[in-house]
């Protein structure tokens, strides 16, 4: 598995990390296999992907529950990114909150959850327009100083927002949805970290599995899966964005790959400072999805699919937290 650095800071990873989210909270199955969960983060490593993505309002608590298992007694053998700022820790409801007070609370409830004394990347999960960014960004300094974090990041921030966090202490990295059907990030944001210096780890690079071509209904999903209210998954949305997997199933099937894989090989061609963390809860598709690392598709392979069709729906019901 080649690796990546991301931001200033020498941070390494597997190019391909490892989505930890599904295994606990929002997708069919959450919370149901935790056996298979923890064999699927021991298969990660045993592939060379050292790169694990939770955050603290996965479940909520339970998936940095599940990680701190699973890395008993090998937790230096795994780069651990988790996240704060979109948890009331009283109530478990969601509430943005940047406040350097939430900020310090934050860790010390994630670094236990997580049986670790430090984390290596903590991210600003929503930004807080509350809070100015310098005040969030001066409490994360302040823990990288006292070693509780290694480096911090932002996830789904404007471009203003991270020129301005880059100002008070460089960013590593950079966490915002970037696959096949959510292209916003080419405009300003890619060209935006390159110039700063600063990661670029894409989430959902698998369109939260519907670019595997494994989701063609909603019956396919539970009642309580959060893509039963996202737009794109929506009776006509969802048929309407088939033809999107259908365009890449072509170039799958000239490469003689999945189209998974292809959707992972073509964010994998967009620079060498990007590291997507593609989720699952099971050996077999992780054992699918790390064979990306090895599939180089050709530059007229990359232009047909730079060139699919844009999607039918939003990325989220309530687009007003990202972008922030
Ligand atoms: P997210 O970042 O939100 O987890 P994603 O990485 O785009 O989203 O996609 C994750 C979804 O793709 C999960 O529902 C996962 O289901 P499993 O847990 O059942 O694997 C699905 N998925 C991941 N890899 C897959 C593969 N190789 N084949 C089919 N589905 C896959």
């Amino acid at each position: 598995m080649k690796k990546v650095v991301l931001g200033s800071n020498g941070l390494e990873v597997s190019r391909l990390g490892l989505g930890c989210m599904g295994m606990s909270a929002f997708y069919t199955g959450a919370g149901q296999d935790e056996a298979g969960s923890i064999a699927t983060i021991h298969r990660a490593l045993e592939l060379g992907v050292t790169f694990f993505d939770t955050a603290e309002m996965y479940g909520p608590y339970e998936n940095e529950k599940l990680l701190g298992k699973a890395f008993k007694g090998r937790r230096d053998e795994a780069i651990i990114a988790t996240k704060f700022g979109t948890l009331n820790h009283e109530t478990n409801e969601r509430q943005l909150d940047g406040s350097p007070a939430n900020v310090r609370a934050s860790v010390e409830g994630s670094l236990e959850r997580l049986q670790t004394d430090h984390i290596d990347l903590y991210y600003q999960h929503r930004m807080d327009p509350s809070v100015p960014i310098e005040e969030t960004v001066g409490a994360l300094a302040e823990l990288i100083a006292e070693g509780k974090i290694l480096n911090y990041g932002l996830s789904e921030a404007a471009p203003a927002t991270i020129r301005r966090a880059h100002a008070v202490h460089p960013v590593a990295a950079l966490q915002t949805e970037y696959s096949l059907w959510s292209r916003d990030p080419e405009a300003e944001i890619l060209p935006l970290v390159r110039e700063l210096g600063i990661g670029f780890v894409p989430y959902s690079p698998l369109g939260r599995g519907f670019l595997t071509g494994a989701i063609r209904s909603l019956d396919q999903l539970d009642e309580a899966d959060f893509r039963r209210n996202n737009p794109r998954f929506e009776g006509e949305n969802l048929e309407a964005n088939i033809r999107i997997v259908e365009q890449v199933d072509a170039v799958a099937a000239e490469v003689g790959a999945t189209p998974g894989q292809v959707a992972l090989a073509w964010i994998l061609a967009k620079g060498d400072n990007i590291a997507p963390i593609p989720g699952t809860t099971k050996v077999k598709n992780l054992e699918d999805n790390v064979k990306a690392d090895a599939l180089v598709l050709s530059a007229a392979q990359l232009a047909v699919l730079d060139a699919v069709a844009a999607p039918t729906g939003d990325r989220y019901a309530d687009m007003s937290g990202v972008n922030k």
